[in-house]
């Protein structure tokens, strides 16, 4: 039996990187899984793709920051799975670099939205769903840019990270009571397309990787490993916690 059979999930930024594992994995594990992101058409395909195996999973156009989009996505994975277990919090977006002093209102204002208000969004929308079926698991993805290598983050993406890990504390010491867990991960450098964006350059993943004990970049798979841990009861007694996969950096 898988670990999250019976179980429904909502994934966000599931189209592609850690979203996409996450649901294709979810979905062998049992659950039905419903994934939201901006990018319809890969979206639509790793639908498919998980369908094709048999599984059970839908694409619905999810644009975080929107209140009402994600008052009809619930709606709507409500109506056609039933209920809501699990919300993985995962879309995010990294600016492009720049000082604090050269950062203008406007970029800052998007960054908190889809990585912050976001968050705080999906939860208020999944908790009253959750509460109905007696608990569930929500898993937030933040960064180890919420927790430490300060020196080397962008002012703005760090503080809307640290914005989610302190969320994530909040929601479980108040939705305890509801049967809601709530934790965050906290990935360092990982192998995925929007890292790939960040640091194009090789020398800056090379400056990047001096800065990590276990010398070298994440895998995606070992990000989703933690994310279905979490999402799953075999982390029934952990909430408020923060997991950090980050070959290390935090040592240094
Ligand atoms: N890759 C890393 O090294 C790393 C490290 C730490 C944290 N993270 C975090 O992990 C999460 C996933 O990262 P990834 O590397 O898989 O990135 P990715 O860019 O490959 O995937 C992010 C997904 O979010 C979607 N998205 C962007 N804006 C959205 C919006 N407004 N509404 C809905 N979806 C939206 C994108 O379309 C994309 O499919 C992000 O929150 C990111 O900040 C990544």
């Amino acid at each position: 039996m898988g670990k999250l059979e019976g179980k429904v999930a909502l994934i966000t930024g599931a189209a592609r990187g850690f979203g996409a594992e996450a649901a294709r994995v979810f979905a062998k594990e049992g659950a039905a899984v419903v994934l939201g992101d901006i990018i319809d058409e890969a979206g639509a395909a790793v639908v498919q793709e998980i369908q094709a195996a048999g599984e059970r999973a839908r694409y619905f156009h999810l644009d975080v920051s929107q209140e009402d989009d994600w008052r009809r996505v619930v709606d709507e994975s409500v109506k056609v799975f039933g209920k809501l277990d699990i919300l993985v919090n995962n879309a995010g977006i990294v600016p492009s670099i720049s000082s604090i002093e050269e950062r203008t209102v406007e970029e800052w204002d998007r960054v908190m939205a889809i990585n912050a208000r976001s968050v705080f969004l999906g939860t208020k929308h999944v908790i009253p769903q959750m509460r109905r079926v007696g608990g569930g698991s929500i898993v937030n993805i933040s960064s180890l840019a919420a927790l430490g290598q300060s020196q080397i983050m962008e002012a703005a993406y760090a503080a809307s990270k640290a914005a989610v890990r302190t969320f994530t504390k909040v929601t479980a010491g108040q939705h305890a009571k509801d049967g809601i867990r709530c934790n965050s991960i906290h990935p360092g450098p990982i192998d995925t397309d929007m890292l790939r964006a960040a640091c194009a350059d090789p020398e800056a993943v090379a400056r990047r990787l001096s800065r990590i004990p276990l010398g070298r970049l994440g895998q995606i798979r070992e990000i989703v490993a933690g994310v279905l841990y979490l999402a799953s009861d075999d982390a029934s007694y952990t909430t408020g916690a923060e997991l950090v996969i980050d070959g290390g950096a935090l040592v240094q």
